[in-house]
């Protein structure tokens, strides 16, 4: 395993095919420059000979370990992604699931009981909205007492230790930007009771930051501006580090993959585990019922006829409104960022690139006289892969219903919707103390 240090595994810090070794000869300032050419970023370099050699050393190694080639993302900024033909799919809805809940949940079980169940926790975002410069997961929900984001997400699992007996094996994806701070966390609160040999926490590969012209941004000026590449690398970030190894050597045969901003989320739950095995899909989806038709969440569909989730934005009016033979809508199935994937399947797409998205977002980076800016809008692109384009490249995934009060409170804003507030009032009619 590479670039392990005790339970911490040390991310590669690189996004395409090239896996940065410890110790490995790193570019000198002419292979530096050339590189740079070849991509049209040699203004890069520009404060090198005011850097102290530490600083120059990083910034060799930065663009050493930065693929420079996802700028070429930019040209697409203005186009829609294309997509083939969107079709309905159907979901496993509350009332099947309700009927045949014993029988899923001991096949769950017995799955997580045989140590073939991991959980995945995408904690890698940078949390902007949230507007906090920690990671999200240590943000405090709590009202009489603390209660962090982290701690409700390790409670739920918990909930599955003490059903099945067995320890679920727990891996945190984390990012540069955070990784320190959230591996201390988790140190300092004990695991939140969890057990220490059963998480191991690694980092996400990193992507530049570009201005109108594709030219990457200086955050200081021996250091590009760089952010997470999306949460869609999450598995080809998880086999650079070593941890597929890991994950063989346990015999662990699925990976329930979440968010970390939806506290009341279940995670490796038995009957979700038990109805997917059932099923003999590669991969589920939990899934909400849309709160209204233009609600803005991507749709569990079929593209071409295979399985695929539509954006809100990408549905038509005719689509938004079009309704099944139950008179249901029919693109009525939210996702909610927690899924379950066959780690075959999984071994077999990893070598399909994912697309990468463009956002425009607020970087912080370099005037022209070399003075740090904190912008109030936007001011750069950020290259994203997003797991739900992942769902397209398998042959087979069961949308799961979930019911919406119970599992979905997710805090993406400090006030309004999707916030704080909104996680509290649901954690509380849920019975959780704050
Ligand atoms: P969001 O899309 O909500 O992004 O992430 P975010 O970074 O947390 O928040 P904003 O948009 O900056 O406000 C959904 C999930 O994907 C993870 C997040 O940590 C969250 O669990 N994620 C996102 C990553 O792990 N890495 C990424 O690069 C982006």
């Amino acid at each position: 395993m590479e670039n392990v240090v005790n339970l911490c595994i040390i991310g590669a810090g690189k996004f395409e095919t090239k896996l940065w070794k410890e110790g490995s000869r790193k570019l000198n300032y002419t292979e530096a420059s050339e590189k740079l050419k070849s991509f049209g970023q040699e203004h890069l370099l520009r404060y090198f000979d005011e850097l102290s050699k530490e600083e120059q050393e990083g910034l060799l190694q930065q663009i050493e370990e930065t693929d420079f080639s996802v700028i070429e993302a930019l040209a697409n900024r203005d186009k829609a992604a294309k997509k083939g033909q969107i079709t309905p799919t159907t979901s496993l809805e509350i009332q099947e699931i309700e009927a045949k809940k014993d029988k899923y949940e001991s096949l769950g079980i017995k799955a997580i009981q045989d140590g073939k169940v991991g959980a995945v926790l995408l904690a890698g975002g940078m949390g902007t909205r949230l507007g906090s410069n920690d990671p999200k997961g240590v943000f405090d929900i709590g009202i009489s007492k603390p209660l962090y984001i982290f701690e409700c997400l390790i409670r739920n699992l918990m909930e599955v230790v003490e059903k099945t007996g067995a320890w679920i094996p727990l891996f945190v994806m984390t990012s540069d930007k955070n990784h320190d701070k959230t591996v201390s966390f988790f140190k300092e609160h004990e695991y939140f009771g969890y057990r220490e040999d059963r998480i191991w926490f690694f980092k996400q590969e990193m992507a530049p930051a570009v201005d109108e012209n594709g030219k990457i941004l200086l955050e200081e000026k021996g250091r590009l501006s760089t952010s997470p590449n999306g949460n869609g690398g999450w598995f080809v970030s998880l086999s650079r580090n070593g941890l597929l190894d890991v994950i063989h050597q346990m015999g662990v045969e699925w990976l329930n993959i979440f968010a970390v901003d939806n506290v009341l989320q279940k995670i490796a739950d038995p009957v979700f585990v038990g109805a997917v095995l059932e099923s003999g899909v590669e991969a589920g989806s939990k899934v909400v019922r849309k709160a209204s038709p233009d609600e803005k969440v991507g749709v569990m569909c079929l593209e071409d006829g295979r399985p695929s989730i539509v954006e809100y934005y990408e549905l038509t009016d005719e689509m938004r409104e079009e309704k099944n033979e139950k008179g249901d809508y029919a693109y009525n199935f939210g996702v909610i960022l927690n899924y379950l994937f066959s780690v075959s399947a999984l071994e077999r797409i990893m070598s399909h690139k994912l697309e990468l998205h463009v956002v425009k977002k607020q970087v912080t980076c370099l005037d022209g006289e070399g003075r740090q800016i904190k912008p109030e809008e936007p001011n750069a692109y950020k290259f994203e892969q997003l797991v739900l384009d992942m769902i397209h490249d398998l042959k087979s995934c069961l949308p799961f219903e979930v019911i919406r009060e119970r599992e979905f409170a997710p805090i993406k804003n400090a006030t309004g919707v999707d916030s704080v507030e909104t996680a509290r009032e649901l954690l509380k009619k849920n019975g959780a103390q704050l």
